[in-house]
């Protein structure tokens, strides 16, 4: 059996991650085009699991306004320039690849690349009742100002944004 291990996500991988991401958020439907365009701008935030060339896993990070959360299922256009915070867009894994230790490394493997972009800090939005999950990855909830709130609603019952030092 090929090993499964985390890698640069490269262009072909696309289909593959997206097969994962529906399996992983059926009610946060995101086209194509957001998942090639994130690719494009920070190739550095975008690792698969991998196990020869079938993907089993993604994450997806790229610089983002501490306080902020980017849109769902929309183009980005650009980047900012601050390369202090990021954001953790999606990480997720094949079901059949679940519990068996594979999380960690990417949210690890991840951090050192935003570290060495020059990054201080990166936040996401807890979804699916990962919010105990995203505290044993050193994520802490913060308190979100009423625009936050707001955008949270659309992600959920339960939904928090949380953020760790890099
Ligand atoms: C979230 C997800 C990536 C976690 O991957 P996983 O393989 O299930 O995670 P693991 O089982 O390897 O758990 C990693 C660690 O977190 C802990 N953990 C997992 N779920 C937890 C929970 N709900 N509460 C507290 N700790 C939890 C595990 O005990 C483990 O700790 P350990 O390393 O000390 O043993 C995976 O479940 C997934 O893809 N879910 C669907 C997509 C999703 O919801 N992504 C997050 C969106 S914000």
């Amino acid at each position: 059996m090929p090993a499964l291990d985390w890698r640069p996500m490269r262009a072909h991988d696309i289909g593959g991650v997206i097969d994962v991401a529906r399996a992983s958020f059926p009610d946060h439907f995101e086209a194509r085009a957001c998942f090639e365009e994130r690719l494009a701008l920070f190739p550095q935030g975008c690792l698969v699991l991998a196990q020869a060339e079938a993907v089993k896993g993604y994450v997806i990070a790229y610089p983002w306004p501490k306080g902020a959360i980017p849109p769902l299922n929309s183009l980005l256009g650009q980047l900012p320039d601050a390369r202090d915070s990021f954001y953790l867009h999606d990480l997720a894994l094949h079901p059949d690849v679940r519990g068996q230790g594979h999380a960690s490394p990417a949210v690890e493997q991840v951090a050192r690349e935003l570290r060495a972009a020059g990054g201080h800090e990166f936040a996401l939005v807890s979804v699916n009742g990962t919010k105990g999950f995203w505290r044993s990855m050193g994520f802490d909830p913060v308190a979100a100002s009423a625009d936050i709130q707001r955008k949270l609603e659309s992600y959920g019952e339960g939904a928090a944004y949380m953020i760790r030092k890099l």
